[in-house]
């Protein structure tokens, strides 16, 4: 299973401060020593996060394979177009949402997916289609031409109760089965954590999970302690320097 991650909210933090740190660059680099199979990120219309820079200069440093998650607008897809990314995965988005909620309604735009569908696979990019596990929604990406599907797994990893995470599970399994016999690639993702990826783990016909706010997260807890060090390091260097002592 391979295992992209999202870089989005270095950019998030990066852009509260209006520094240039932390860079999204530096972190897809780190990512993919770290054994990130693809890096994500995802160039909304409010570029509230990730800048059109970032994605330029993230897919000429990388070595593995760019995944942009984008809107159906023409901007986009001139975007897309022209910075090349390996893959694209349409998104559904709304201005005032805080993430992306929901999956894209294929049927409700079912023209201009397929048109953007072929534009892109024409250039050599590969189309995923960021949809709900609902089997009418993966008949109509099929029909639109998309070779991946992204099945949405945020109703699954917000689901309030044990019984609805089942229920929530359940369907994305069987929505698996029956993308599968559709033949088509099978990708995952959206509130991915280390508590609940392990089920979504478990469904052998998912190839790819795309995981960020959690990742980007954790790794405040696990990195925080040696940033520490670090800067009482250099504090205590300098005091010492003061003082003669070093
Ligand atoms: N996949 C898609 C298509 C997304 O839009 C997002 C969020 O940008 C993710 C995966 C990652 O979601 P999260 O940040 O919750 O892990």
């Amino acid at each position: 299973m391979l295992l992209g991650v999202n870089i989005d909210h270095v950019a998030t933090l990066r852009n509260a401060r209006g520094t240039i740190y932390p860079s999204p660059v530096q972190a897809a680099l780190l990512a993919e020593t770290a054994g990130a199979d693809l890096i994500t990120m995802h160039l909304r219309e409010d570029r509230r996060h990730i800048k059109d820079a970032d994605v330029a200069a993230v897919r000429a440093a990388i070595q593995t394979r760019l995944n942009l998650e984008m809107a159906l607008t023409d901007e986009m897809l001139a975007h897309a177009l022209s910075v090349q990314p390996h893959d694209v995965c349409i998104v559904p988005e709304k201005r005032q949402e805080i993430t992306t909620e929901g999956g894209l309604d294929v049927i409700a735009h079912f023209e201009k997916v397929a048109l953007f569908t072929q534009q892109l696979t024409q250039n050599h990019i590969r189309v995923s289609l960021f949809i709900d596990p609902d089997k009418t929604q993966i008949q109509a990406a099929k029909d639109a031409g998309a070779s991946v599907i992204e099945l949405h797994t945020g109703a699954y990893a917000d689901a309030s109760h044990e019984k609805e995470r089942q229920m929530e599970l359940e369907k994305i399994q069987q929505a698996t089965q029956w993308a599968a016999s559709l033949g088509l690639i099978i990708h995952a993702g959206h509130g991915l954590n280390i508590h609940n990826v392990a089920d979504i783990a478990k469904i052998d016909a998912i190839e790819e999970l795309n995981i960020g706010h959690a990742l980007i997260a954790q790794s405040i807890f696990i990195g925080l302690p040696e940033s520490i060090k670090q800067m009482k390091n250099v504090i205590f260097q300098a005091r010492c320097g003061r003082m003669g002592i070093l």
